[in-house]
């Protein structure tokens, strides 16, 4: 298909999710994708409320990103959800800065901490949300379709570029202008926390950079794990 029939396809997906679905919400973690949905939805100015989930450990480029995105789209704002104070400090004096790098229990608690506590919060008395998967990233992510119902927190779930290719996802990023993080001109495909993302090399599948230590048919954070 088209990148423009694809595009239209999208199109359709996020007005059917704002017209039919509200109130509904974009998960934005200043990703390629998740670029290219903002610029969408600013674009056509659709009901759809952004939010990220701020980790604390984020890299200093996509920090960088969130400040050029409330310029660039000042009418679409981006709403921040923090981890929890109290269980943030309870893990970090328990098993230290960097605990996750000790085993998957405690990578996948940090997670639950810095990003899932948060993303409930976030959905919370939402219809719906919205995501940038896509099919291609991961072997975790090939049967997935353009909506879901999300059991595990209770609400639809629509990946509307859940067919785009990484290639189409850099020409709509080109074509219009959309800003993007500068990681991603140094080999970082797909960025995440800053101790849990490196570079990749060349031939490397685009989320090998991401938790390299564990193995890849089952390295999810836990925002997309179905329960
Ligand atoms: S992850 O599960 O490995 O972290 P990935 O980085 O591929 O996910 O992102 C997939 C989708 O999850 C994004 O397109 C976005 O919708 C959502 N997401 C991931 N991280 C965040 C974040 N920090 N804030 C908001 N949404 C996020
Ligand atoms: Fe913690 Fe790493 Fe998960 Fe970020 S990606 S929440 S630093 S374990």
């Amino acid at each position: 298909m088209e990148l423009s029939a694809k595009l239209a396809q999208t199109l359709e997906v996020l007005q059917q999710v704002a017209a039919e679905f509200s109130p509904a919400v974009f998960a934005n973690s200043y990703g390629a994708e998740d670029m290219v949905l903002m610029d969408l939805i600013a674009r056509h100015k659709l009901a759809i409320a952004v939010f990220s989930l701020d980790t604390g450990r984020l890299p200093a480029e996509t920090y960088a990103l969130m400040e050029e995105t409330a310029r660039k789209y000042p009418d679409t704002p981006v709403q921040v959800y923090f981890p929890n104070t109290a269980a943030t400090e309870q893990y970090v004096n328990t098993h230290g800065i960097n605990g996750f790098y000790q085993s998957i229990e405690l990578r996948k608690s940090c997670c639950h901490v810095r990003k899932i506590e948060p993303l409930q919060r976030a959905l919370k008395n939402k219809k719906a949300w919205v995501t940038g998967l896509r099919r291609q990233q991961s072997p975790t992510r090939t049967d997935l379709g353009f909506r879901e119902f999300d059991a595990g927190n209770g609400l639809e779930k629509f990946n509307p570029l859940i067919e785009w290719t990484e290639k189409e996802v850099w020409a709509y990023i080109k074509e219009n202008g959309v800003p993007y993080n500068a990681l991603h001109d140094q080999h970082y495909p797909s960025i995440g926390c800053a101790p849990c993302t490196r570079a990749i090399a060349m031939g490397e599948d685009v989320r090998a950079g991401r938790w390299w230590w564990e193995d890849p048919e089952n390295k999810e954070c836990g925002l997309h794990v179905k329960r």
